[in-house]
């Protein structure tokens, strides 16, 4: 007999198979005719399968009129056609054999609904819930339609170091990596002495891998990076993370309208096999957590994003006449209120706005002819804000050191990346996508934290 999952179970065409099924019990309903309905779950899809315990099964006083929900069991017998409503098959049990019990007096997920802040408590029962099960279905699609869409389009998988030495993002917001003594680190004319520790130099928990990502571009032509990304910052927001997962595909010869379209076309890409592969899925959060969310993506798919650059859109927000906490004007960062105005009233879809000012982005992105503005592009949608941060690199080794030496960061220090300047310097572009922010964007679900398994904020890494 052949083991086979829910999702398979419930296609039709298996009636008539005798199979076994293993998962998680969700309820039991006693009938007065002498059988049972068990109904079963193992994560391969929202819906459960329902079983058909008949009163002679050999277990069936002693056992199965006592499961309840979270007791898992391996239940064996034939699928067959259900009558009942909003399932095409069920199974008709000749066996259950039942493997761990869950005390309803002790098992925390019984029919009462708990919020998301009591589920994060339970980090490690949450993805037994049908909102945890879809996220973490949803999840695995982005993350596969990633790997398809660059592998298509013959970019390089390439592994950047989780521990490094340079801050790419230049933002202080960096986790240090030390095997000191903290009690009583070594010192050296009254400063830690770095020369001591594990890499002979301050190390930190990596930022972003785009700066590697430029070196194996620089060789390779197209490259993307995908792995866990840290931020000290003490941001308690419901899109910050201290631990995340980026995206950051760099492209040789690519200038930023590449960069911006290659942008577009991966988020279309994302949102269409999320929408054609996670049907079940999506109804659930269209009905349960957002109802825009599947017009939202049908939009993303449908529609062209808007490009303007970043002067254009300080106007628009300066002639909004609303009244946002922080005032807008020419060089100063857009904060999530100004880029949701944008995307969500303004435009009322996604945006991706250009050429930033200098002052407020990092050395790398290539400078603009009026010297006051950078190749920078950031995509702005709908509830999330900024979903992706990218630019067009600065190739010219003189404005680059130039830009560092203004950022006060030594030019010795990045002798490397300057070498890709030195020798056979190219125009390249690259972005970076938040895994999380594209999932809460798919999904509607309004905090980051609940779209991660383990979720790492200031003062959270239980579990
Ligand atoms: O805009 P960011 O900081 O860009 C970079 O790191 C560039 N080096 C990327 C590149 O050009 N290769 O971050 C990129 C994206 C953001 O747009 C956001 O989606 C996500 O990463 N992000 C976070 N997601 C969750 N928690 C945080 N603390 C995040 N910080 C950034
Ligand atoms: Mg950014």
């Amino acid at each position: 007999m052949d083991t086979i999952s829910v999702a398979a179970a419930r296609d039709p065409q298996t009636v008539g198979q005798r199979v076994k099924l293993q998962g998680w019990v969700r309820t039991r309903r006693d009938s007065k005719a002498g059988f049972s309905f068990v109904e079963i779950n193992d994560g391969s899809c929202m819906a459960n399968i329902q079983a058909i315990c008949d009163a002679d099964l050999a277990n069936y006083e002693s056992e199965v009129k006592k499961l309840s929900a979270g007791c898992s069991v391996t239940i064996a017998g034939e699928i067959k056609e259900s009558g009942g409503k909003g399932q095409a098959t069920e199974v008709h049990a000749e066996s259950v054999t039942v493997h761990g019990w869950a005390d309803p007096q002790e098992y925390p997920l019984q029919k009462k609904r708990h919020s998301f802040e009591k589920l994060r408590e339970w980090a490690h029962l949450r993805p037994r819930t049908n909102t945890f099960g879809a996220v973490s279905r949803v999840r695995n699609c982005i993350c596969n339609s990633i790997h398809q869409f660059f592998q298509e389009r013959e970019f390089l998988y390439v592994h950047t170091p989780i521990i490094t030495a340079s801050d790419c993002e230049g933002a202080g917001e960096m986790f240090k990596v030390t095997t000191l003594d903290l009690e009583q680190p070594p010192r050296e004319n009254g400063r830690v002495d770095y020369a001591q520790d594990f890499f002979d130099r301050p190390s930190y928990l990596t930022v972003s891998g785009q700066l590697e990502a430029e070196i194996y571009a620089t060789a390779l032509g197209k490259v993307y990076t995908f792995g866990p990304t840290f931020r000290a910052e003490n941001s308690n927001t419901s899109r910050h993370l201290a631990e995340f997962w980026m995206i950051e595909p760099e492209m040789a010869f690519y200038e930023l309208d590449d960069n911006m379209s290659l942008a577009e076309e991966f988020l279309k890409r994302i949102a269409s096999d999320v929408l054609v592969k996670c049907g079940e899925d999506m109804e659930f959060f269209n009905q349960r957590i957002d109802d825009t969310v599947l017009a939202t993506l049908e939009k993303i798919v449908d529609s062209e994003f808007v490009r303007l650059p970043y002067t254009e859109a300080v106007e628009v927000l300066e002639k909004s006449g609303k009244t946002f906490e922080y005032p807008v004007n020419w060089g100063t960062d857009l904060q999530s209120e100004h880029e949701r105005y944008l995307t969500e009233e303004h435009f009322e879809g996604p945006v991706i706005l250009f050429d930033y000012p200098k002052t407020i982005k990092p050395f790398y992105m290539k400078l603009n002819d009026d010297d006051r503005t950078v190749r920078a592009m950031d995509v702005l949608v709908p509830r999330v804000g900024e979903i992706i941060g990218g630019s067009q690199r600065e190739d010219r080794l003189d404005v680059l050191e130039a830009r560092m030496k203004e950022q006060e960061l030594n030019p010795d220090d990045y002798w490397w990346y300057l070498d890709l300047r030195r020798f056979g310097t190219v125009p390249h572009s690259g972005f970076g996508l938040g895994l999380e922010r594209v999932i809460q964007f798919a999904t509607g679900m309004t905090n980051i934290r609940d779209v991660i398994p383990f979720p790492r904020t200031p003062g959270s890494a239980e579990f």
